[in-house]
């Protein structure tokens, strides 16, 4: 069978089969172009329990009391909550939506962790009749908002404070949150953390289990990490004087996935033990016990999983300047170019044995100039109906995805096996205009 190219950007059963076509999970995925129509994203579904498995086996090798929550954000869907529910993935949740997921997947409640900077009344009410397992105060508001709704409904909370520690995660800027100019959480140096742990402590609903940060997302270096949890595990120690339990530490997500061919970022087993010694030096040397230790890995969990499928249609050439290849898919269901300038790498799934000769700039249907997905990437030679695949898709693109131009979503499929199970279905032009009201 010839060589599949770039292995680390695909998903782990990715292969080229004698006619030189890409399978993913044991299907082939011209046929599942074919099956399901285009733009189709297709998730492998052992590459989904691997990264699970992964990351609780190489974090409570180091540190037995850590819990592992999906961050639902990187792709909410229910088939896929069900799975990660079953590998023994808690869940991040970050709006009444992905509450109403995490609720219809099955999942326990005590599992549910609901993040976000401006939780509505309406989703802090939701919250506590459900009985999520923390809710993750980001501001003094809310503190006060939810202090008077679980008065009301006769309940104690269980919360953590989201803390800011000022440290710069070295990624872009949009996916920065933890330095001082965020909009996320207490910040540590202007003392809005001090005084958010004091308010937390004197409310009579809240319970105060401990303290979490999130410094930002496709983070390649460890050591800001370790940073944030130093700098949050002695804030923490500073707080005992206020009567501050520390039962739980959550540390957040961002651990990176390689979207080009030469990027390597640290393996799980290394952000595992660059996490787990830092936390277990500063626990020691700080006096503390053992606190439950949280991580929240979302684009690390599906982002590997996930590969969108296109088809090639119009293609402009401009003599000495580019050549346009445009596909059937775009901003609608990929954003993230559009947005920070995240790069791919892109095949033709129908040719992946042919040399990549041609240099061409993948762009979308949209009209945007800036709808493009891929800027001057080698490929094979193609032609109008080949199928092009872009890898490492499974995070951050169908979640934010949108209608723009009344583009109907894509469909989705989990393979497995030879296998191709849809999980979301296609939009139609009447899911376009159902919610309109003439
Ligand atoms: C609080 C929190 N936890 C976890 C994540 C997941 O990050 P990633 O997908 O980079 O792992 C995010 C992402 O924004 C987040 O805000």
């Amino acid at each position: 069978m010839p060589d599949l190219p770039a292995r680390n950007v695909f998903p782990h059963t990715a292969q080229v089969n004698g006619q030189g076509r890409l399978v993913i999970g044991g299907c082939d995925v011209v046929s599942l172009a074919a099956d399901f129509g285009t733009p189709l994203y297709v998730f492998d579904e052992q590459t989904l329990r691997d990264a699970c498995q992964t990351f609780l086996r190489e974090f409570r090798a180091r540190y037995p009391k850590t819990q592992v929550l999906y961050a639902a954000k990187a792709f909410s869907n229910l088939a896929l909550a069900r799975l990660l529910a079953e590998e023994g993935l808690g869940m991040d949740v970050v709006s009444g939506g992905e509450l109403a997921l995490a609720k219809a997947s099955g999942i326990s409640p005590s599992q549910v962790y609901f993040h976000g900077n401006n939780k509505s009344l309406q989703e802090l009410q939701e919250a506590l009749a459900w009985g999520v397992g923390r809710i993750v105060v980001d501001s003094s508001h809310e503190l006060v908002l939810l202090e008077r709704l679980a008065a009301q409904a006769n309940k104690t909370q269980d919360i953590l404070l989201r803390i800011s520690p000022g440290v710069d995660p070295h990624t872009h800027a949009k996916i920065t949150t933890g330095i001082l100019d965020s909009k996320f959480g207490f910040s540590v140096a202007t003392g809005d953390a001090e005084r958010a742990v004091r308010q937390a402590l004197s409310s009579r609903h809240l319970r105060l289990s401990g303290l979490h940060c999130h410094i930002g997302s496709q983070l390649f270096e460890v050591e800001p990490y370790q940073e944030a949890m130093r700098i949050t595990l002695t804030f923490a120690a500073q707080m005992r004087e206020y009567g501050l339990k520390l039962t739980e530490l959550g540390a957040g997500g961002g651990f990176a996935i390689p979207y080009l061919r030469d990027q390597r970022p640290p393996s799980t087993a290394e952000y595992a033990e660059a996490l787990a010694t830092t936390l277990k030096s500063s626990l020691k040397e700080l006096g503390f016990g053992e606190p439950a230790f949280i991580i929240e890995p979302g684009r690390s969990i599906v982002g590997p999983a996930g590969v969108a499928l296109y088809t090639v249609g119009a293609r402009k050439e401009i003599p000495g300047v580019r050549t346009y290849l445009s596909v059937d898919g775009g901003m609608g269901d990929n954003i993230r170019p559009a947005l920070y300038d995240a790069q791919y790498e892109a095949f033709v799934a129908n040719r992946m044995d042919a040399p990549a000769t041609d240099v061409v700039t993948i762009a979308g249907k949209y009209c945007e100039s800036g709808d493009i997905l891929v800027k001057d990437v080698p490929l094979a030679p193609s032609q109008p109906g080949d199928i092009i695949a872009l890898p490492a898709a499974g995070a951050y693109c169908i979640p934010m995805a949108s209608n723009y131009n009344m583009a109907p979503r894509p469909a989705i499929v989990m393979v497995k096996d030879g296998e191709a199970r849809l999980i979301r279905r296609r939009e139609t032009y009447q899911d376009l205009m159902s919610t309109d009201v003439a």
